[in-house]
C-alpha cells in the first residue's frame, strides 16, 4: 500500500506522515529532507541557490547529511524551497523517491508533490493543511525548543514566502492531487489528526476497487 501525503510547511503532515507508517508498519520518506539536503549543500558549497546548475551540482550530497538536525533550520527551509523550483533539480531527485514510493510492500511518503508526480497511482492521498497563522505558530515553537531566536512575525512571513513559492512554481506547484482527501488540522490537536488521517486513509482503502 502506498500513501502519498502532501502539504505545506507545518501544516502536520510529517507528524502525520510518521504516524501512519507506524500504524500500517510502512518505511516512510520525509522527501523534504532531500530539498533540505540539496540547499545543505549548495550552502557548504557557497553556490548559488537560485542558479539551477549550482542547485544541480549540490543533488550528489552524502547521505549521512540527511540525519544532521541543523537542515530543520527554518534559513535551510527556505533555500529548499527555492532549489526545489529547478526542473533539474527536481529530476535528479525524481527515481529515488519513486523508487522508494514502489518497493514491495508498499511505503508512506510525505512532501509536496507525492500524490500528484511522485506516486501518482497511490492507494490513498491525504493533502493536509492548516491556516499560515497557526503553522507559523507551531513551527515557532518547534524552532525555539531547538534554540531558535526567531520572531513569530518573521516566521510568518517566511512560511508566506514558502507557501508562494511552491505554489508558484511551474514544475510539481503544491497543488491538491484532484482525488486526495482533504484533512485540515487547523484545530485539531496531534492525536486527533492522527485518528482523522487514519479514518481518511481506511476510507479510500475500502472504496479502491480490489487489482487484477
Ligand atoms: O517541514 P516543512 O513542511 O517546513 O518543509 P519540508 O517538507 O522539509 O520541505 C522543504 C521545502 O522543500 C519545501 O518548502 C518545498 O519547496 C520543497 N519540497 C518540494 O518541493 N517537494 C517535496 N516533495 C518536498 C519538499
Amino acid at each position: 500500500m502506498i500513501i502519498a501525503v502532501d502539504g505545506p510547511a507545518a501544516s502536520g503532515k510529517g507528524t502525520i506522515a510518521r504516524a501512519l507508517a507506524r500504524h500500517y508498519q510502512l518505511p516512510h520518506l520525509d522527501t523534504g529532507l532531500l530539498y533540505r539536503a540539496v540547499a545543505a549543500t549548495v550552502q557548504r558549497m557557497e553556490l548559488d541557490p537560485s542558479k539551477e546548475a549550482d542547485a544541480v551540482a549540490a543533488c550528489g550530497f552524502d547521505d549521512l547529511l540527511l540525519a544532521d538536525p541543523s537542515l530543520r533550520d527554518d534559513e535551510t527551509g527556505q533555500l529548499a524551497s527555492i532549489v526545489s523550483a529547478h526542473p533539474l533539480v527536481r529530476a535528479a531527485l525524481i527515481h529515488r523517491q519513486k523508487r522508494f514510493a514502489n518497493q514491495p510492500g508498499g511505503a508512506v511518503l510525505d512532501g509536496r508533490d507525492i500524490g500528484t508526480v511522485i506516486a501518482p497511482k497511490a492507494d490513498a492521498k491525504l493533502f493536509v493543511k492548516a491556516t499560515p497563522q497557526i503553522r507559523a505558530r507551531r513551527r515557532h515553537t518547534e524552532l525555539h525548543a531547538h534554540g531558535s531566536t526567531l520572531s513569530f512575525d518573521k516566521v510568518l512571513a517566511d512560511i508566506r514566502a514558502r507557501d508562494a513559492r511552491d505554489s508558484g512554481r511551474s514544475t510539481a506547484p503544491l497543488v491538491m492531487a484532484p482525488d486526495a482527501a482533504l484533512l485540515d488540522t487547523s484545530f485539531l490537536s496531534i492525536e486527533a489528526s492522527v485518528q482523522r488521517a487514519v479514518a481518511l486513509v481506511e476510507d479510500r482503502i475500502r472504496q479502491k476497487p480490489a487489482a487484477g
